[in-house]
């Protein structure tokens, strides 16, 4: 199992000002920062990021609405990352998340869902080198 995740507070909560609230929630379930930057994604870096999902039915409104605002992008630090990391998001839709849970607490929608967590190891990895260069994450330095 890695020790690396990657994150996006989505552009919902960032506009709705719960970058501080989240960004507490990850301190406080042990997660180390090791890198971030405030990205506002373009249309066409959207598409690639969730081009696993082209063929669903939501795959439009997730580009316009990834891209409708600024993100908080994050590469994270734990042991066991990606599995701890979605369980402190909670499930996709907030109303099956369980308390305590970020989407829980500040998803608005099954949609604008409040963050984004890699689904494993090796999707980790491409998505932080989608992000951010070698030299950004401060474990490396
Ligand atoms: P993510 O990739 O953002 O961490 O979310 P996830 O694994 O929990 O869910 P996934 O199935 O990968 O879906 C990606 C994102 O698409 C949006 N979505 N909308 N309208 C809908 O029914 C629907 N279903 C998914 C959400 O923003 C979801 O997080
Ligand atoms: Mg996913």
């Amino acid at each position: 199992m890695g020790n690396r995740t990657f994150a996006i507070i989505k552009p919902d909560a960032v506009r709705n000002g719960n970058t501080g609230k989240i960004y507490d929630k990850i301190l406080k379930a042990d997660f180390k920062i090791i890198a971030a930057k405030l990205l506002k994604l373009t249309k066409a870096q959207a598409e690639e990021f969730y081009a696993i999902h082209k063929q669903r039915p939501f795959y439009d409104e997730l580009i316009n609405f990834m891209s409708s605002g600024a993100c908080m992008i994050l590469a994270l630090e734990k042991d066991n990352a990606v599995a701890s990391w979605r369980e402190t998001i909670g499930v996709t839709d907030p109303k099956e998340a369980a308390e305590g849970t970020i989407r829980k607490d500040f998803a608005t929608n099954v949609q604008e869902n409040a963050v984004h967590g890699s689904d494993s190891d090796e999707n980790a990895e491409k998505e932080i080198g989608f992000f951010f260069t070698q030299s950004e994450l401060i474990a490396n330095q």
